[in-house]
């Protein structure tokens, strides 16, 4: 793939696409940043950029604009402010997604500045009328924001799953579109692990539903050596082997489908073998350690301790292993200990030389809440972008990037 590298910068206008669709916070009724996370992963590129003496066009989407009203809570200013304080340089802020203003903005960067402009989304509505320019990839934005740069750049992996006009549509009216240096990143473990992994190759998935992981379940049993399900989705399983599962959240509609992955994958597919069960979802719920079948008005919200044990034991001498997804409800404090241990077992691993990669918001929010981020190989900036690469999925940012 060609990378931000091997482009010619120097006195170039760089369209960067990069994802800072961040969580934002009101503080005194201003909008801040409150997780910068996917800007910090962006700054090698867009440093590497300015360094060689480009001018950085930055844009990217912020949350999902779908009236008017949206729009003032979902201004890209907060974002601006906190890339220039982690860049330690003035970041121009343009309150326009097209038009005069930003076009002059742009012509008057100097070699080494850099300019952000408004969320690419508020073209998805136009004078109160929801038309969704940015995210049907309506192909004449594509193009008028292709015609802003002399090159461009795309480091926005988390949005690398969708075709819209700002990543897919910007490609397809350039001569070369090069990957930023996260993206090469994401490429590297994610696709690392999943095309051509060190073995033994561990994969654990958890989450809530069987529905929303079945892709990846199904994809890492035919390229993984041991597939570890927990979290809520464990349950439909439990059912499908006969165990009573109380109140525990359940899919009727997908018993069959876990009977035969049951089935079909023998070994290779690692349960929970006990569960930390409830009497409401609350942390001051009534609890207690259900081995087998789940007292009726219980319901399972953790792996229990043997269910860690037993995890532990095949992670153990793993060379690659993939995470995504929560063991149980690890927002309450009662519930977190089995998604808190594979987190600490993560780094067990790593520090014994496995590649541990991390994906999807709540097992990076879980890995954060333990301090242990920096620990592992690679926490992936992508939600939906990580899942569907986990599922083996072509994802259309990605194919847009230029061969060298
Ligand atoms: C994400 O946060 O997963 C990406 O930025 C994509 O956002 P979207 O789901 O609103 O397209």
């Amino acid at each position: 793939k060609l990378t931000v590298e091997d482009l010619e910068l120097k006195g170039k206008k760089v369209l960067m696409r990069v994802d800072f669709n961040v969580p934002l916070k009101e503080v005194d009724g201003q909008q801040e940043v409150a997780n910068d996370n996917r800007i910090v992963a962006a700054l090698p590129s867009i440093k590497y950029v300015l360094s060689q003496g480009g001018r950085a066009v930055l844009f990217s989407h912020l949350g999902r604009i779908k009236s008017e009203d949206d729009k003032p809570a979902l201004s890209m200013k907060p974002v601006a402010q906190r890339l220039a304080d982690l860049l330690g340089q003035p970041v121009t802020f343009v309150p326009a997604i097209e038009g005069p203003e930003l076009e002059d903005s742009i012509n008057k960067l100097e070699d080494g500045q850099v300019l952000i402009f408004e969320n690419t989304r508020y073209a998805d509505v136009v004078d109160g009328e929801v038309v969704k320019r940015e995210s049907k990839n309506d192909p004449d934005l594509g193009a008028y924001w292709a015609s802003l740069g002399d090159v461009f750049v795309n480091d926005a992996f988390g949005t690398a799953h969708r075709s819209h006009a700002s990543n897919a549509g910007i490609a397809a009216n350039v001569a070369q579109t090069a990957a930023g240096y996260l993206m090469e990143k994401e490429i590297k473990f994610l696709g690392g692990a999943v095309e051509n992994p060190e073995r033994p190759f561990v994969a654990i998935i958890g989450g809530a539903k069987v529905s929303d992981k079945i892709t990846i379940i199904q994809n890492l049993l035919e390229k993984a050596d041991k597939v570890i399900v927990g979290g809520g989705m464990a349950y439909t399983f439990a059912a499908a082997k006969g165990e009573k599962i109380g109140n525990s959240l359940y899919e009727e509609d997908k018993v069959e489908l876990a009977k035969q992955l049951i089935a079909d994958a023998g070994e290779k597919l690692v349960l929970p073998v006990d569960a930390v069960a409830a009497d409401k979802f609350a942390n001051d719920a009534d609890s207690y350690v259900a081995e087998g079948d789940i007292k009726d008005g219980y319901m399972g919200l953790d792996i229990g301790p043997k269910s860690v044990e037993l995890f532990k034991s095949v992670l153990a001498g793993a060379k690659t292993v993939v995470w995504n997804g929560p063991m149980g409800v690890f927002e309450m404090d009662n519930f977190a200990k089995g998604t808190l241990a594979i987190g600490e077992e993560l780094v067990n691993v790593t520090e014994n030389g496995a590649t541990t990669i991390v994906g999807g918001g709540d097992s990076t929010a879980a890995v954060q809440q333990l301090g242990v981020a920096d620990k592992l190989s690679h926490i992936s900036t992508g939600g939906g972008a990580s899942l569907e690469y986990l599922e083996g999925k072509t994802l259309p940012g990605i194919a847009a990037i230029s061969e060298k």
